[in-house]
């Protein structure tokens, strides 16, 4: 499959690494203190690094079978050289307290990836044993388009380590050492869950699904509101330090993202610091286009910026959002130039959280 897609591709598609590198956990087992985990990252060049090419909570693996061949995801990246040369299996047989803090984290180790962009190497994966009250697959379909209550509880405590990795990075501080913090677009509290019990006062979480809004409110600690489409939000002028919106602007029409921009000025402090996802040039990477469609989804981005890419039904009959929510595509250069009119843009760290991009701001 690879070779035939790459043959049919330009060769000038085709390159040594990707801007961020991708990789995934498909599977972690724990089974008494023996730990074992299999999943993919992109093959590197350098010799493997003293402390192992992964690590979990800081410990190498006793056995490690890496690289391995895994045609299924050169398939997806074709245009990455030697790219199904990724698969990963390994085993630690003693690894005595699995969730410190609540938590596990599986690193690579990539030497040249710059500090903010850290997170990136680390997966988390937290205590089942502390999630026993899930959304039902329903709620969670929603906001991930996927029934995987595994991948729920991963993805969402990856995503909220991660963007606390880029606050303590950028302020020293970590997300729930802020006074007020707001998840705009909280869904079903994919990530909101992972907000410790101990600061619940300083989280707030609002969303236009307000059967998702309810079933927080019920389940989760913090403040959860229903909030519309359109601007405004129900909250003061600069009341948050903090606002992430996760797959948010992802959905939003060119003139509502304007008014969402302004809205967002006007709820955060001066030197508030603000962090939002995007699908940008990672995201068609992740795409599975074939080799001429790849080209022209590229050029496209690169010429206008900003693309509608195509409708979204998740939210038909649980949001009124009248055609607003759609798939909309935006390019690193366009969030620069655009929102960088209502805020600083500090980062537009590519892939950091999986397909999508994070652009990191602060409030001037
Ligand atoms: C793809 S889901 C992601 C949900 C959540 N952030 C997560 O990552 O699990 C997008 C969410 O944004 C919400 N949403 C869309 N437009 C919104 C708006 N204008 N204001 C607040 N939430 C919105 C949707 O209802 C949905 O829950």
């Amino acid at each position: 499959m690879e070779h035939g897609n790459a043959a049919a591709a330009d060769r000038d598609l085709i390159v040594p690494r990707l801007v961020a590198e991708p990789w995934y956990v498909d599977r972690i087992t724990i089974d008494a203190h023996r730990f074992a985990a299999a999943g993919w990252s992109m093959p590197v060049t350098a010799d493997e690094p003293a402390g192992g090419w992964f690590t979990v909570n800081g410990k190498r693996f006793d056995r490690l079978a890496y690289p391995l061949l895994r045609s299924d995801v050169g398939a997806v990246f074709w245009q990455r050289e030697r790219s199904s040369q990724c698969g990963f299996d390994g085993e630690i047989d003693e690894l005595s307290e699995p969730y410190r803090d609540g938590v596990l984290e599986l690193r690579r180790v990539i030497d040249d990836t710059p500090a903010i962009e850290r997170g990136r190497d680390a997966w988390f994966l937290p205590d089942p044993a502390r999630h026993p009250n899930l959304p039902d697959d329903d709620r969670r379909f929603r906001v991930i388009g996927d029934r995987d209550a595994r991948g729920f509880l991963v993805s969402g405590a990856t995503d909220y380590h991660r963007i606390d990795r880029v606050l303590v990075n950028l302020t020293g501080r970590h997300l729930h050492a802020f006074d007020r913090v707001l998840d705009w677009g909280v869904g079903c509290g994919r990530l909101a869950r992972h907000f410790p019990l101990a600061h619940a006062h300083a989280f707030v979480g609002c969303d236009i699904d307000r059967d998702n809004v309810d079933w927080c409110a019920a389940n989760l600690p913090g403040t959860f509101v229903a909030s519309r489409i359109a601007p405004p939000l129900p909250f003061e002028r600069e009341t948050f330090d903090v606002v992430y919106g996760i797959s948010v602007f992802t959905h939003l029409r060119e003139p509502m993202q304007r008014r969402w921009l302004d809205e967002l000025a006007r709820i955060t402090r001066p030197g508030a610091i603000l962090l939002m996802t995007t699908h940008g040039e990672t995201a068609i990477d992740f795409a599975r286009l074939a080799p001429v469609d790849y080209r022209n989804t590229r050029d496209r981005l690169a010429r206008e910026g900003f693309v509608v890419s195509g409708t979204n039904s998740q939210l038909d009959g649980h949001a009124e959002h009248g055609g607003e929510y759609v798939n909309v595509h935006h390019s690193a250069g366009y969030v620069r130039r655009i929102w960088g009119r209502h805020f600083d843009v500090l980062h537009v760290l590519p892939g950091y959280i999986l397909h999508h991009d994070l652009v990191v701001m602060r409030r001037p």
